[in-house]
């Protein structure tokens, strides 16, 4: 080769390399929410003269904020019978159906009022105000800590859990902020469906970088089947701690979970989540609270959540991850994993109970009833059994 020669095969080399990479697609980072607007939006709520936002308006009305054609349960809870709906071309998840194949992660609404499953029941879920009505037994949420006036139910309640925002789950928990989950001076969720993270959520700063958008929540959302555990290779996985911390408010509690940043757990981890509501259940024992004893090893007052199974004894056995029981990981993995390593993954709340509704009492992945000690009949691979596994024998 000429110099000239030489110089035109490096100058095409270089070149024809640079496009390559430029045009090597990016890692797969975010799968942002996509569609058409109008699937989601209306600019007026009006179109040939008739209204478009029908599906659970604003305080009744028809309208909603940020221009959607829908409220939460409009979008989320449309009571079909598919688990996964579609807005125009966009799947939504939703959390009310009659899907015999199934539900979806969280469990579904419907089982509280008894469109699906073996009848009404509020011992069967959360009462959330937007579909149901108050709980007949409960006001508070049980186990909350007392203090200066919060979870006696002064905050939240049967008569006022919502989806999002103070009174709810998701989204951003400003305490005083107005009820409206998708708009007040500081939005419940604003921003957070166009920002939506998929996967590994390990940063858990904002609604959107959080799992499921329970804000300082971390944890893998499921990228086989969407929204869904399914199998022991194909689920969520949560994120917990060996160690539970002591949360409440005042003197002699490392952690409140209430900052500036709004309500969330302080060390991110599912069951701190459902302890900013629940804190009795999960707290180590402080001045204002009993919780589940003074240390994370038995024996314990209450059955504690983020606490390792034990590499030995029967949990020692618990190898091959069961939905039925699910454990939480100490680190969020990259992808879910069908092992369960006793000595590291830990107990939480979500091992026995689901998020929304269940069609068992006291919201239970499974029937209690049948729990029964050295009684063949029992189930063995299910419920308790699945971590005490010679209880059963
Ligand atoms: C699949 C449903 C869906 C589609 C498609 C969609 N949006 Fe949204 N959008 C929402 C929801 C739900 C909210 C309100 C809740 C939130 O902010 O998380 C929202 C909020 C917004 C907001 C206010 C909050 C923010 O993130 O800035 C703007 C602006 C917006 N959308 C613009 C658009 C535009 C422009 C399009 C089309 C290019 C579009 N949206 C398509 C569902 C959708
Ligand atoms: C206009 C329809 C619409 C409205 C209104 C809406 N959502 Fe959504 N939502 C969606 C769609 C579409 C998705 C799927 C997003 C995706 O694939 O990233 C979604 C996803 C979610 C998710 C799952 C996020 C994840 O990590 O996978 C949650 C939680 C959620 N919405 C909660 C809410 C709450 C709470 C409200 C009310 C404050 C609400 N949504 C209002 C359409 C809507
Ligand atoms: C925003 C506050 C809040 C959070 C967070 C919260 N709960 Fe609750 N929970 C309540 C309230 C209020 C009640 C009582 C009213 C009702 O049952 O709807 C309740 C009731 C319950 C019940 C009893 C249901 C019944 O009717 O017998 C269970 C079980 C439960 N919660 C578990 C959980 C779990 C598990 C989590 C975390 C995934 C969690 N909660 C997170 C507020 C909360
Ligand atoms: C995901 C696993 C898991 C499931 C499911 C589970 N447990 Fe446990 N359980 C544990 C762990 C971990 C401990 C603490 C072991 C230790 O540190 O000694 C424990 C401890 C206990 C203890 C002893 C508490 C003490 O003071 O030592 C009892 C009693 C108990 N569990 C009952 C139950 C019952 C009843 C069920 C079903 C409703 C159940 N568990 C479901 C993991 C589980
Ligand atoms: C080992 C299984 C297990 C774990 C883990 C667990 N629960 Fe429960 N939970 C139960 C069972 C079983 C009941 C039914 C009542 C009983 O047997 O004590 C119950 C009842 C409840 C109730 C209703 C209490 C009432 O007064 O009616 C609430 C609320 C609750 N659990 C919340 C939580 C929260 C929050 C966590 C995590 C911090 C949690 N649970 C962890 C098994 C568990």
């Amino acid at each position: 080769m000429s110099k000239l020669e030489n110089a035109i095969f490096w100058s095409l080399f270089y070149v024809c390399t640079t496009i390559f990479l430029l045009v090597l697609p990016p890692p797969l980072v975010l799968a942002r929410m996509t569609g058409p607007c109008d699937n989601c939006h209306t600019m007026h709520n009006s179109q040939d003269g008739l209204v478009m936002a029908t599906a659970g308006g604003e305080s009744g009305s028809s309208e909603n904020f940020f221009l959607t054609r829908g409220s939460c349960i409009g979008c989320h809870a449309m009571g079909t019978a598919n688990k996964i709906e579609l807005l125009g071309n966009t799947p939504v998840p939703q959390v009310l159906h009659v899907d015999g194949s199934g539900d979806l992660a969280g469990g579904n609404f419907a089982y509280l009022l008894g469109n699906k499953g073996s009848g009404a029941s509020d011992a069967k879920g959360h009462n959330v105000i937007d579909f149901i009505n108050e709980d007949e037994l409960l006001y508070a949420p049980p186990g909350g800590i007392v203090q200066s006036g919060h979870n006696i139910g002064v905050i939240v309640n049967d008569g006022n859990l919502t989806c999002a925002g103070t009174n709810g789950c998701h989204g951003y928990r400003k305490v005083s902020m107005t009820y409206d989950p998708l708009y007040s001076g500081t939005p419940g969720l604003s921003g957070a469906h166009h920002n939506n993270v998929d996967g590994k959520c390990d940063v858990a700063t904002t609604a959107s970088n959080s799992y499921r958008f329970l804000t300082g929540v971390k944890g893998y959302e499921n990228q086989t089947d969407k929204w869904q555990n399914v199998s022991s290779s194909s689920h969520n996985e949560y994120f917990g701690q060996a160690t539970p911390i002591q949360l409440g408010c005042s003197t002699g509690n490392t952690s409140c979970h209430a900052t500036s940043a709004g309500v969330s757990p302080p060390d991110n981890t599912m069951s701190q989540f459902c302890a900013s509501c629940h804190g009795n259940f999960h707290t180590l024992t402080t001045v204002t609270s009993s919780g589940i004893g003074s240390s994370f090893t038995s024996p314990f007052i209450r059955h504690p959540t983020d606490v390792a199974l034990p590499a030995s004894g029967e949990y020692a056995s618990y190898t091959s991850y069961n939905i039925d029981a699910p454990v939480a990981r100490t680190l969020v993995p990259d992808a879910a994993s069908s092992a369960v390593t006793p000595g590291s993954d830990v107990v939480m709340c979500l091992s026995c109970h689901a998020a929304h509704a269940t069609d068992f009492p006291d919201m239970l992945r499974w029937d209690y009833d049948l729990m029964k000690a050295n009684d063949p009949s029992s189930p063995s691979n299910s419920g308790c059994f699945v971590c005490h596994t010679t209880k059963d024998d």
